[in-house]
């Protein structure tokens, strides 16, 4: 981990010789790194609060699903400190926070569906006395039958949504007239976001029936419009303001609708401000995570292990709603490919109707879960043949000029996984290095090794095409200091320093003169979620027109001062350049201002091509693809399933990335996030259906102990084929798939103990119960 800065300044020397003061391609630290480490940066709960500030906590269901027969809040309004307690009849506007479809109640209204759901609000003088008092309601239950399962969901036909469905060529012949088939079943579980910021909302009344909601969330548009539906008020009554998350992975694009609208209904109800923070068991108990998958498939292939067709039934466990459900599978769908060609294949995927939290967004969106399954069926056809599996990979592999159409009819134009893998398999020594492990295997009879190369294919752009819009405002002020305000949002990702970046680069400033405020829906309207990884490639372009147009005044005023022509005005290091003379920037800006040139800009961006039919389950949904590849080689302890994962090596396409620094960080995080939702973290809900892992306690994200000694990140050296910010590719979710590496290594070293025989038994996450429980099995395969 310790060459890495090393490894940017090269990257940046390389860019700095190509462009003398390029403000873009060059390692930045994060705009607020100092703030984060000192303990300056301020989220939600450190705004200092106003005078009269009340605190809220939920009261919340203890059962799965059953009728709410009598709630007797007397005990809880009795309660020391507290000043109000608000359940579903107090709602003025309407009882709903769905962002999609309307079945997603604020508070529980007759019937609750699953345990953790909200049924009432308690407002307090302070934060404890709203919670212990939550605990005093008094509720009488009809229990009704719960579903607790994908499986149980599936059986029961019971969705959120209806089921979808895509399909290409004739697979039942193709599968009929292969060689060979693999047919199957795999499971991989959810995954709790555990940003390190819990949910927040923090609602302040405004003159004249307005409200102020601070809110830690990925989607500030989609808050205003929630808050005004729950109030039964217009949006523009309303303003949402973010300076940055704690971390989103996903989990605060929608779900921080429940909080964000329970703060105002009581803010303006009471007329005081109200601040709703989760403590990190109720957030676990309420919110949704991860959808965790059950699968069933079915591949027919050749002698060398060439897919000729394929049919995968996937059931996700979506939750008692439909939140975001319904593009999680879709991407779920759009993603089974992976980096192959599927000539005829099959894809159905129900959104099973489960009485837990409604699972919703999460770092790669639904795309994980439908490429796991495909990479976990092709180590085992090379298995099953006795091959490589890179080579059974690279016969898969989408082709550049034919087989180069996604099963929903989008041609890959830009594909680069061949020439990446090669490297990576070059550079990480992957061949020498399986045949070591076969060798080390042989003669160690209880630690076992398995190595794994996963390569990633990934769809950058929203589904849904209107979604692939932004907004961004630029301001100069008269001393040559720029604001800018855009309508993406921080949390942690970088998304600020990189469109900091680019309006610097765009003006030909240092960065220094860059100041990027919070995120406010009175700024930028209509704004989409930062989400799908497309924060800087939707923010970044319309902050670079918003630029670009101030420049252009700018160039026109100086070239008419000067007498020249506007080819002759350069921007750049912070000085305008015309013909053989020059000045600072901040000069020219206060002879501009005089003459009365307007020095700020709003700007706009839309993603040109995109477009989605929903009901054939076609089109061209993505402007293009990010590629990446991992080798992992772990060591387990096949008496305790106990595993190490020794070595990473991951190279990544992040096109020319805008910020190396940042973009290395983000795919080191995915990658560690995603081999924790694979390996150690445990969503463990009990017969009841009560989520009990539900604390660092017991649901363990990895930790520094658990990233490898050896972690190889590098980029690859590429250029977005189209026209993005600065060529730039989307980087925050696509390498959360490299672990994938790390999962199939755990399962090559398992297979091991049968000599590659037979195929183990082994669902995600991995965890060393797990691995123990797919070794015995092998075993006692073995036996018989
Ligand atoms: N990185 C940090 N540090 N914190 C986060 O919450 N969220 C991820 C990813 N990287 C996240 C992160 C998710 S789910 C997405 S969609 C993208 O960042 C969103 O930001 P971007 O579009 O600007 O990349
Ligand atoms: Mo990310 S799951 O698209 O917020």
């Amino acid at each position: 981990m310790n060459t890495q800065v090393e490894a940017f300044m090269t990257q940046d020397q390389a860019s700095a010789g190509q462009s003398q003061g390029a403000q873009v391609g060059l390692s930045r630290p994060h705009e607020s790194a100092d703030l984060h480490v000192s303990g300056e940066a301020i989220y939600t709960d450190d705004i200092p609060e106003l005078q009269g500030t009340l605190h809220a906590a939920l009261g919340l269901s203890q059962k799965a699903h059953a009728r709410i027969v009598e709630l007797d809040l007397e005990p809880v309004r009795r309660a020391p400190g507290v000043v109000a307690v608000l359940s579903a009849a107090d709602i003025p506007g309407v009882n709903d926070c769905g962002p999609v479809i309307h079945d997603d109640p604020l508070l529980a209204d007759g019937v609750v569906q699953y345990i953790g759901q909200p049924m009432f609000l308690v407002v307090a003088h302070s934060h404890d006395a709203a919670r212990r008092a939550a605990r005093l309601a008094a509720v009488q239950y009809e229990e009704l039958p719960a579903i607790l399962t994908p499986q149980q969901a599936k059986a029961a036909k019971a969705g959120v949504l209806p089921p979808l469905h895509l399909k290409r060529g004739d697979p039942d012949a193709a599968i009929a007239s292969a060689p060979f088939k693999l047919a199957g079943t795999f499971e991989c579980n959810g995954q709790e976001q555990f940003y390190l910021e819990g949910q927040i909302s923090y609602a302040a009344p405004k003159e004249g029936h307005g409200v102020h909601v601070w809110c830690s969330t990925q989607h500030p548009s989609e808050m205003q419009a929630l808050i005004s539906h729950a109030l039964g008020w217009h949006a523009h009554q309303v303003l949402v303001e973010c300076r940055r998350m704690g971390g989103g992975f996903g989990g605060k694009e929608s779900q921080s609708g429940l909080f964000a609208c329970l703060a105002a209904i009581a803010a303006t109800r009471l007329n005081r401000p109200v601040k709703l923070r989760l403590d990190r068991d109720d957030d676990f108990m309420i919110t949704g995570k991860r959808h965790g998958f059950y699968y069933e498939y079915e591949i027919g292939y050749d002698h060398d292990g060439r897919i000729l067709g394929a049919r995968l039934d996937m059931t996700l466990g979506a939750g008692f709603s439909a939140d975001l459900s319904g593009a999680v599978a879709t991407r779920a769908i759009c993603h089974f490919d992976n980096a192959y060609y599927l000539a005829d294949v099959d894809m159905h995927a129900l959104c099973g109707k489960t009485n837990k939290q409604s699972n919703t967004a999460f770092r790669g969106f639904g795309g994980p879960q439908g490429a796991l399954v495909m990479e976990v069926a092709i180590d085992a056809i090379a298995r099953k043949l006795g091959q490589d599996p890179l080579d059974v990979r690279r016969l898969n592999f989408y082709g550049t000029d034919e087989r180069n159409v996604t099963p929903y009819g989008q041609t890959v134009t830009d594909n680069v996984i061949h020439t990446l893998v090669d490297e990576l398999a070059a550079s990480s020594d992957y061949r020498a290095r399986r045949q070591a492990v076969r060798e080390y295997n042989a003669a160690s009879p209880v630690l076992k090794k398995g190595l794994a190369l996963t390569p990633l294919k990934f769809g950058i752009s929203f589904n849904v095409p209107a979604f692939n819009q932004a907004g961004a405002l630029v301001h100069v002020y008269r001393d040559g200091s720029i604001l800018v305000n855009h309508g993406g949002t921080e949390m942690g990702q970088g998304l600020n320093t990189k469109v900091a970046q680019v309006v610097a680069h765009e003006l030909g400033v240092d960065l220094a003169c860059v100041r990027v405020s919070a995120t406010d829906t009175s700024k930028i309207a209509n704004t989409s979620a930062t989400a799908a990884s497309t924060g800087s490639d939707l923010n970044g372009k319309a902050a670079q027109d918003a630029a670009a147009q101030i420049r252009r005044r700018l160039t026109e005023f100086a070239a008419q001062r000067y007498n020249c022509a506007p080819e002759a005005v350069r921007f750049a290091n912070g000085t305008v350049t015309i013909e053989q003379q020059s000045l600072p920037f901040a000069e020219l800006i206060n002879a501009a201002y005089l003459a009365r040139v307007q020095l700020w800009s709003d700007g706009f961006y839309a993603t040109p091509g995109v477009h989605w039919d929903s009901s054939t389950m076609t089109g061209h949904p993505f402007y293009y693809f990010a590629y990446g590849a991992a080798v992992s080689e772990v060591l387990i302890d096949t008496l305790t399933g106990e595993w190490r994962l020794l070595r990473a090596d991951v190279l990544h396409d992040a096109g020319k990335s805008i910020n190396p620094a940042l973009d290395i960080g983000q795919v080191e995080g995915a990658f560690i996030q995603g081999m924790g939702w694979l390996t150690t973290e445990e969503l463990w809900w009990n017969k009841d259906g009560k989520l009990m892992t539900h604390a660092p306690s017991t649901y363990k994200i990895p930790a520094v102990s658990d990233c490898p000694a050896d972690f190889r990140v590098k980029l690859f050296d590429n250029r977005n084929a189209q026209d993005s910010i600065h060529r730039s590719k989307a980087v925050g979710e696509p390498p959360l798939l490299l672990p994938f590496s790390v999962f199939n290594a755990i399962r090559d070293a398992v297979a091991s103990v049968n000599d590659y025989r037979d195929e183990p038994v082994l669902n995600a996450p991995a965890t060393p119960e797990a691995i123990l429980g797919a070794l015995t099995e092998l075993r006692s395969r073995s036996a018989h």
